[in-house]
């Protein structure tokens, strides 16, 4: 018997290689994962359920020892954090050669924001509001590694993220689900291109199913509680939209929802992804998210974890082993069921047999592609590209910004100056810090000999020490220009990286108010992962740049940005607070019985803090000004089959060229259900010439007014709109509409 199957395997191996992954059929592929299936031990189905991880060490990558046993012997089927195109081969040659079966390993990594060359977080390039440049950050991240052994990566992340206290609000697209869906479509589209059987594609991951980014007061891992219809009209549609996109995973989230952890979750797992959706993919849990069922409270051990969550609908085990321990024990007492084990593992092998594994298992693993690939100057290019359209400019009192070449004497100062460390920010992949190029190199590479650039750190991110204020505030007397470089540490923002205050840490903030006091033009540089409460800075700074983490290319993109070579077009995909006590803010809110009237004491406001943020959704300045036309429509009064076109005319009024991002809102009046203030709609990225005008164009039709009823439909309802076109979402025009039947 031993023997006939391993013939038959031979067989089947070889007749796979007849046939590219991209050429067959649906048939052609369940017919091989049939016949696999029916050669399979059970121990090796499990295994194909099973991921463990690689580990890291100075001298390159390693796997534990148990873990090596366990792809021998067929136990474990997939590996995460292992990487290189040389040590991936290696693990590779142990499972399609010393294993009965023969199946090759899916290799997954969190290729976040590129793998070797690092862009912007991605929160930074949701700012950019370029699907294009995010779509290419994505495609070359994809590029770079496929080409060190990667199948798989652990994004795009797509939760919706309305509390900035929450660190990885860095990871995702901000707070707006339109925006947040067209970015995930974008990004899966980047990583999975138009063929995933090509060598430079990989499987996208969206995550983190479902509503991850509503953990309670920011706090990662706690509690989300929302009902069904915030999960469905705010935050499932990115999800939805990448799926549709066609992402090939999904990982489930840590959190529970409506009191049922995400990972044993059927209504998330089946009901809406399989059943509502249509998801052909695969489910993979979070890290150890089956075992931490246990401590939510839901199930007693292990083993009862492993059944709710199968039988949930979680297809793969990320480094918990449940799976691998429970489920031959699970089967035998009939508490799952052999079709589910099959079912999971059909879609496991589908997606291995798409990224043609089956063909060659090494196809991902080219050391000399590898070499050709990584950091190669037209991936630098890109970085930069997309690092300078990630830039916000916040404030520019007086023009203070772009400074002009000929400045004579430059003081450069602050924690994040010269630090090449903390650009590649939270989940940097395999990104080097030597890589990186620091503000001050930037600056020196740009202005060359001609400026004296003066450098002092002046203190640390963290502590009370201002000790070196003397040395920086000398240098600042000394100079023409005052650039300071203030934030946050990477590592303050990603995962575990909550902060209940979200002001900037130490000393900061005295550190650029005794520079202020100098009466040199200070220019604020912020880097950070989330949207950080800064008041006091914006009262006394006259110029201030919001440029997150940019990864390998910041320096040059900021120093682009701060001379002028590219006018700043960014705008902010998250709102800004004045102080936490206003989260959670945002822009889509709804209007309340008593909505804020300064006049009257019992209206919804606070005491010690407007309700304004310090910076609205949507908001970015430009080295030029633009202004908006009146708003224009085709018709006032339009039907569900009827078009709507409204115009409104842009025109670029300052000296320099520039980009706007124009912006189009929508309220729904009365409705079944209340509706948010405002919800964007549509936005077009345009460049306008110095005294250029153009006219801006959106069509809406009654399906972009959607949304769930009161029965928990989703359907218009005709009624009188309020359209809104504008800069940002607070600075608007705004014109009414109807829709009749
Ligand atoms: C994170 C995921 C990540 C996984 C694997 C988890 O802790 O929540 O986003 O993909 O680790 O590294």
């Amino acid at each position: 018997m031993k023997q006939l199957s391993k013939i038959l395997v031979a067989i089947l191996l070889l007749s796979n290689t007849l046939l590219s992954a991209q050429n067959r059929s649906e048939a052609e592929i369940d017919h091989k994962i049939d016949s696999l299936l029916a050669l399979m031990t059970l121990e090796e189905k499990v295994g194909q359920l099973t991921l463990f991880t690689s580990d890291w060490d100075v001298t390159g990558p390693t796997i534990r020892a148990n873990y090596k046993n366990d792809i021998q012997s067929g136990r474990c089927g997939n590996i995460f954090n292992a990487h290189t195109a040389k040590y991936n081969r290696e693990l590779q040659r142990i499972a399609v050669e010393e294993t009965r079966m023969k199946i090759p390993l899916l290799f997954g990594y969190d290729v976040i924001h590129g793998y070797k060359t690092i862009f912007p977080i991605p929160l930074g390039e949701a700012a950019s509001w370029d699907l294009a440049a995010i779509e290419k950050g994505s495609r070359i991240a994809a590029i770079e590694a496929t080409a060190a052994g990667l199948h798989w990566t652990f994004a795009p992340m797509v939760d919706i993220a309305r509390d900035p206290r929450w660190g990885r609000i860095m990871e995702g697209a901000g707070e707006d689900p339109y925006l947040g869906s067209l970015i995930a479509v974008a990004r899966v589209r980047g990583f999975q291109g138009d063929d995933i059987s090509a060598n430079n594609t990989m499987l996208a991951c969206v995550k983190h199913f479902a509503a991850y980014g509503a953990a309670q007061a920011g706090r990662d891992y706690h509690t989300v509680d929302m009902s069904e219809r915030m999960l469905r009209d705010q935050y499932l549609s990115p999800y939805k939209a990448a799926i549709d996109a066609g992402a090939y995973t999904v990982m489930t989230s840590f959190n529970e929802y409506d009191g049922v952890p995400a990972t044993g979750n059927s209504f998330l797992l089946r009901d809406i992804l399989r059943d509502e959706w249509g998801f052909k993919g695969f489910v993979v849990t979070d890290y150890t998210s089956i075992n931490e069922m246990i401590p939510h409270g839901i199930v007693a051990n292990e083993k009862e974890a492993g059944e709710l969550s199968l039988n949930a609908g979680v297809d793969m085990d990320m480094q918990g082993a449940v799976y691998y321990n429970y489920l031959k024990e699970l089967l035998k007492e009939n508490r799952i069921n052999m079709v589910q084990i099959d079912q999971s593992v059909r879609y496991i092998l589908r997606t291995k047999y798409l990224l043609g594994l089956f063909d060659d298992p090494y196809r991902y693993s080219d050391e000399a592609r590898q070499q050709r690939l990584l950091l190669a100057p037209e991936h630098q290019e890109a970085a930069r590209d997309v690092a300078r359209k990630s830039i916000v400019l916040l404030k520019n009192d007086k023009n203070t910004l772009p400074l002009s070449k000929s400045v004579k004497t430059l003081a450069v100062i602050g924690p994040l100056a010269d630090n090449k460390t903390e650009l590649k920010a939270a989940w940097s992949g395999a990104g080097e810090d030597q890589h990186s190029v620091s503000l001050l190199t930037g600056l020196k590479d740009k202005l060359g000999n001609g400026v004296k650039i003066n450098h002092a750190q002046g203190c640390d991110f963290e502590g009370t020490d201002k000790s070196g204020f003397k040395a920086a505030i000398d240098l600042a007397k000394k100079s023409d220009v005052v650039i300071v470089a203030v934030g946050e540490r990477a590592s303050m923002s990603g995962e575990a990286a909550s902060r209940a205050h979200i002001t900037l840490p130490g000393v900061q903030s005295d550190l650029i108010k005794e520079l202020v006091a100098t009466g040199k033009p200070v220019v604020v540089v912020l880097m950070n992962g989330r949207p950080l409460a800064i008041p006091e800075i914006d009262a006394i700074a006259p110029a201030i740049l919001e440029t997150w983490f940019l990864g390998t290319q910041a320096g040059p993109a900021i120093a682009d940005v701060l001379f002028g070579d590219y006018n700043p077009s960014g705008k902010l995909p998250v709102t800004f607070p004045r102080n936490e006590g206003q989260i959670p803010i945002h822009y889509n809110m709804k209007n309340t019985g008593r909505p804020m009237d300064p006049n009257n004491k019992y209206t919804s406001k606070y005491l010690d803090s407007p309700n304004t943020p310090l910076y609205p959704f949507g908001y970015g300045l430009s080295y030029t000004t633009f202004t908006y036309s009146d708003i224009k429509v085709n018709k006032e009064v339009f039907t569900p089959r009827e078009e709507l076109k409204i115009n409104v005319t842009v025109s670029n009024t300052g000296k320099r060229d520039g980009e706007e991002v124009v912006q189009l809102y929508v309220r729904d009046l009365v409705g079944s259900v209340t509706r948010p203030v405002k919800e964007l709609k549509g936005f077009q990225k345009m460049m306008l010439k110095a005294g250029e005008s153009k006219e801006v164009t959106f069509t809406l039709t009654a399906n972009d007014l959607k949304f769930y009823n009161r029965q928990m439909n989703f359907t218009y309802e005709p009624g009188d709109f309020e359209l809104f076109i504008g800069t940002n979402s607070a600075d608007t025009k705004s014109r009414k509409v109807k829709l009749v039947e």
